[in-house]
């Protein structure tokens, strides 16, 4: 457990010296009552007992009575405060581990995982601080001086509880370990609960569409179920351990009232010896069935550990620490290649020069690899060959943390927080000031509806953005993004229904977001290509063609074909 703790905790472990300190101090003391117990009963069995001497135990028991007060006090409030202070650490270090992670490792199933190891594994390991480790602390310093206390008395005593407690560890142990297994199926079908239940919610338009809400949602509630029975399960393995622990432990009391009589009898020791070994027994008794619910608990921490090591493993993107600052902002792919999880390529050698200043639109149909490309530049994913230049430096030698201080993105599915619109667009430059938010959401055409919103620039948004329509979503991203400022600009048009007007806004707001900055745009619309710099053409991860828009039409190629087409729709009519 305290290799797991100083695992977790890092150098704050040694802060648990002082809480663990005084839990000592606290068996001892309640070691010490016992003492003062011994000596007024043996002063009443052999006639030397007077009122002054029940007046100096009496204070003495005060005495112990205040002081324990006071250790329990600070140590559980130590502890307290030190397993919050650890378990606030641990998830901010795992959050910002996290997020240094490339995107594959966001999968569904990782969401349902990684909340259970940011929520159940960290408490768990907050509560073994907060709750048991004090506990445990006592229970083996009064264990030890109760067995040492029995030995005094009578070796016999000492023996025999020995030998009942050496019966007694491996049901114990078994049943840390039938706990630790539960815990596993538990942890594993709470996730697999967690799991479904997001995309339950973020897909309930679809499920009631299809008509798959309810009973009909056959997984969730299959995942449910297998929740309900391992809990279950888990109650029913551990339970007739801990009980059969408590009953060998429970003997203890009856063996000793039998050995304790006829010891006795033979005057081997006396009565007051012998009331004072049933107190101590008693209690030990009662300290040890503590330990048999402590004890499975003990045993999760090791796997909470697991759980968050398992994560913390996990490789994040390395970078050069010495580079902080690009000066430079040249792209170029030089024969990129890419695959998703070690599958098939997906880029399979793309090869391409973006001048700092300009802009590159990348075209060609759906699954090209268009926002993969873009994925990569902003380091979502490593390339899995070739590299990646900005300035002429690999980008694997670039924090992501630069790397996105020099970029803007403003892509299709806009996502927005849970905070106000004002809020929303200053996550591209936290210390703007409202001058400039208003500026960057003016230039992003989104002032006006903002104005109209209930709280105008204070109203809140739920998480996602809902309430805003998709064109007003993505203003509030393109004045973020103007916001920013930064030198590259990754841009996903959109092609969603946008209404004309809302059409013609947005174009301004991108066409004033592309200025005088190096852009990588995926484009849709012919305005764009036609005034960018350069137009790639992808097919099948691979560039097709490549030029601009006079030549690329000289070519007569797929983009030649595809102007035609748009331009022949631009003359169509409804009759
Ligand atoms: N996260 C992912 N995991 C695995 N494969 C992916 C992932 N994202 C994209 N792909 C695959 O990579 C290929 C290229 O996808 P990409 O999104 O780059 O295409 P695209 O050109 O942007 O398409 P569209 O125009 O439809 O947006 C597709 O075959 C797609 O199935
Ligand atoms: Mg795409």
């Amino acid at each position: 457990m305290m290799k797991d703790i100083k695992f977790l905790m890092g150098a704050d472990c040694k802060k648990l010296i002082l809480p663990i300190c005084l839990s000592v101090l606290d068996s001892l003391l309640n070691s010490v009552m016992y003492g003062v117990m011994l000596l007024t009963l043996a002063a009443l069995y052999d006639g030397s007992f007077s009122a002054a001497m029940v007046m100096r135990a009496l204070l003495w028991l005060l005495g112990i009575f205040v002081l324990r007060c006071i250790f329990q006090g600070v140590a559980f409030t130590d502890a307290q405060c030190l397993g919050a202070n650890a378990s606030g650490k641990l998830r901010l270090r795992l959050g910002n581990h996290i997020r240094k992670l490339h995107l594959g490792y966001f999968n569904n199933h990782s969401i349902g995982r990684l909340n259970g190891v940011l929520t159940t594994d960290v408490t768990d390991y907050e509560t073994i601080i907060t709750h048991c480790l004090c506990d445990v602390v006592k229970v083996a310093s009064f264990g030890i001086l109760s067995v040492g206390f029995l030995f005094y008395i009578h070796p016999a005593f000492g023996l025999v509880t020995l030998v009942v407690c050496g019966l007694a560890v491996p049901v114990l142990f078994r049943s840390g370990k039938a706990s630790g297994d539960s815990a596993t199926r538990l942890k594993q079908a709470k996730s697999n609960v967690v799991t479904r239940l997001i995309e339950y919610i973020s897909g309930i338009k679809t499920f009631r569409l299809y008509n798959l809400t309810g009973a009909r949602f056959v997984k969730l509630d299959r995942d449910l179920k297998g929740l309900r029975d391992a809990s279950t399960k888990s109650e029913l393995s551990v339970l007739p351990l801990s009980l059969g622990f408590y009953i060998i432990t429970a003997m203890l009391i009856p063996i000793s009232i039998i050995f304790g009589g006829y010891l006795q009898m033979r005057g081997e020791i006396t009565a007051a010896q012998f009331v004072l070994v049933m107190f101590v027994t008693v209690s030990l008794v009662d300290l040890l069935g503590v330990l048999s619910s402590l004890y499975p608990q003990i045993r999760s921490i090791t796997k909470a550990t697991e759980n968050v090591r398992e994560v913390l493993d996990e490789t994040p993107f390395g970078y050069d620490p010495a580079v902080t600052k690009l000066d430079n902002f040249d792209i170029a792919y030089e024969d990129v290649h890419f695959s998703y999880n070690g599958k098939q390529e997906v880029l399979g050698g793309v090869s391409f020069t973006a001048k700092a200043g300009t802009t590159t639109a990348l075209i060609g149909p759906s699954g090209s690899g268009k926002t993969t490309i873009t994925s990569l530049l902003s380091r979502f994913w490593d390339v899995t060959g070739g590299r990646i230049t900005i300035g002429g430096r690999d980008i694997r030698e670039i924090s992501p943390d630069l790397l996105a201080s020099n970029m803007a993105i403003v892509f299709q599915d806009v996502y927005l927080l849970n905070d106000t619109i004002y809020n929303n667009i200053r996550i591209g430059k936290p210390d703007a000031t409202e001058e400039e938010v208003y500026a960057a959401a003016k230039a992003a055409c989104a002032h006006a509806f903002i104005l109209a919103q209930p709280d105008g620039y204070q109203t809140m948004l739920s998480e996602g953005g809902g309430g805003l329509s998709g064109g007003e979503k993505q203003r509030i991203s393109i004045a973020r993004a103007l916001l920013k400022d930064a030198p590259i600009v990754l841009l996903d048009e959109t092609t969603s229904n946008l209404d004309a007007d809302n059409e013609q806004e947005i174009n301004r707001a991108f066409r004033k977001l592309m200025k005088h900055k190096t852009v990588l745009v995926i484009a849709h619309k012919l305005g764009t290509i036609r005034r960018a710099d350069q137009i790639l053409v992808l097919k099948d991860g691979k560039i097709y063609e490549e030029g601009n828009h006079e030549t690329l039409l000289a070519q007569g190629g797929w983009y030649a074909d595809v102007c035609r087409e748009q331009e022949a729709a631009k003359t169509w009519q409804i009759s």
